[in-house]
């Protein structure tokens, strides 16, 4: 090992990349390095990127510039790119960015170490390395998921985790490049997510999520091992207090899932479940594989099983081809269901994707609009949805001391929203009640009831 030391790890995009990045802090402190949040004091900057939609996309490129200058100072210093935009772009931001020394798919993350000390010690003028293909070698990925190592990263990870349950997607949804860069969908076996799962508890963890672009699909494809809803049960059964899992896509919900919410008391009563338009004919051309009707009924079965089930989702305006009517019609959606909250999105177009061929793409301003409007009437709904709450005591899991006010916590409720209380910093890691007096769009307030 040479004296390079501290690694400055900077996540972007979703919960897989935040858990990834998790597993590599640990594969990097168990090989030496120690983990900086000071980028200026780095010896390795390493970017976990997404590229869900441009926007994201070109957030990291500015990132990657933001940071060219630091080699001045520390000509050792390397920087390296991994994710979703690494596995797109990075034979090309390699060319484009002579400071940058690394590239690294997503699927070859538990590599990560062993090319950084290979670039170390490699005496080529030209040492950069790249490391890319979401190809499909099972075995090959199966080992990587092991491989990424056990255990919560940072403090508050020991009160609330994650754990990857599954990897890829084969949806091809229309506008979504996930497939092509993240690889075919590949689930863990059970005794992995068990370990896992029992590692975590047993370091204090007692509220957990279970990640995968499409959970509800999970050992599709793989004989003999539990379905999604039974890994529920076995994984409930490790003694946690909540269990939740994203994302969820509505075309494989199943009805013993449903039936989950009204009997296995872990699991809490928040959802979210992606529909992306209210319109028949849009969801079509996405490729979605259900209705509007479908969708509806299956809110109408959960509610049924967990009357207050918080119910979340995405949605994408100016898909191409998205008419005034068909937004029309994501609009009465909205006002039909009332989400408690929802991730809005304008169509972005991108490379491999079918939809990025399609006829009838929609103006940028028009798209800007539609969200606009949607957003400002889904602030009045959210707003209705945590107002509801007042008067109400819910049961808190304190996380950390609030970064606002001196003397105040925060924690999640079990319906996943974030509420702020005064209490004393013993409390973090407990589960308290705290009765709601002020609700706003993006959190509760309450106060403390001791018992
Ligand atoms: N696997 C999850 C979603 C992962 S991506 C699911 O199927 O629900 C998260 C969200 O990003 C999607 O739900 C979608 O709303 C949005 N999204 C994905 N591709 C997009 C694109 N090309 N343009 C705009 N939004 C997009
Ligand atoms: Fe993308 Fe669809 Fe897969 Fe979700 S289910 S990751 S939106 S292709
Ligand atoms: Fe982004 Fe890749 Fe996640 S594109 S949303 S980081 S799977």
């Amino acid at each position: 090992m040479t004296d390079l030391k501290r690694a400055c790890l900077i996540t972007f995009g979703c919960q897989m990349n935040e858990y990834d990045s998790g597993r590599l802090g640990r594969l990097l402190t168990d090989g030496g390095w120690i983990l900086t949040d000071r980028r200026e004091e780095a010896d390795f900057i390493f970017f976990n990127t997404c590229s869900i939609r441009a926007k994201a996309a070109q957030r990291v490129i500015n990132h990657l510039e933001q940071v060219r200058p630091l080699k001045k100072n520390n000509p050792q210093l390397l920087i390296g790119l991994g994710g979703c935009l690494a596995e797109q772009e990075g034979e090309a931001l390699l060319a484009a960015a002579p400071w940058l020394d690394l590239v690294i798919g997503p699927q070859h993350l538990p590599a990560l170490p062993g090319l950084l000390e290979k670039i170390q010690t490699d005496d080529r003028d030209d040492r950069r390395r790249s490391l890319t293909g979401a190809g499909a070698n099972p075995a090959w990925s199966r080992e990587n998921l092991a491989a990424l190592g056990q255990g919560p990263s940072a403090p508050e990870a020991r009160i609330s985790s994650s754990v990857t349950i599954m990897q890829g997607c084969d949806n091809y949804c229309a506008y979504c490049v996930v497939p092509y860069l993240r690889g075919p969908e590949l689930s863990r076996t059970a005794e992995d997510i068990l370990d896992e799962v029992r590692h975590l508890v047993a370091a204090g963890v007692q509220d957990l999520t279970l990640l995968g672009q499409n959970v509800n699909s999970y050992g599709r494809g793989r004989a003999g091992g539990p379905t999604f809803p039974e890994l529920l049960v076995q994984v409930a059964a490790t003694g946690l207090r909540r269990l939740r899992f994203t994302t969820s896509h509505p075309k494989d919900l199943s009805p013993e899932l449903v039936g989950l919410f009204r009997d296995l008391p872990p699991l809490c009563e928040n959802l979210h479940l992606p529909i992306q338009s209210g319109s028949d004919q849009v969801l079509a051309a996405m490729g979605r594989g259900y209705t509007r009707d479908r969708y509806l009924q299956l809110v109408e079965s959960l509610r049924a099983a967990r009357p207050n089930l918080a119910l979340t989702t995405d949605i994408i305006v100016g898909f191409p081809g998205e008419t005034e009517a068909d937004f029309l019609e994501t609009m009465s959606l909205l006002e039909t269901v009332t989400f408690d909250a929802l991730f809005s999105f304008k169509y972005s177009n991108r490379p491999q994707t079918r939809a990025s061929a399609l006829a009838g793409q929609v103006p940028e301003e028009e798209k800007s609009r539609r969200l606009t409007y949607l957003q400002n009437r889904q602030k009045v709904i959210t707003l209705a949805k945590n107002a509801a709450h007042l008067g109400q005591t819910l049961e808190v899991l304190v996380e950390r001391p609030s970064g606002r006010y001196q003397g105040q916590l925060t924690g999640r409720a079990r319906n996943f929203k974030l509420v702020h209380f005064d209490g004393p910093p013993e409390l973090i890691g407990r589960l308290v009640p705290v009765s709601i007096t002020e609700a706003w769009a993006a959190s509760l307030r309450g106060r403390l009831i001791h018992a």
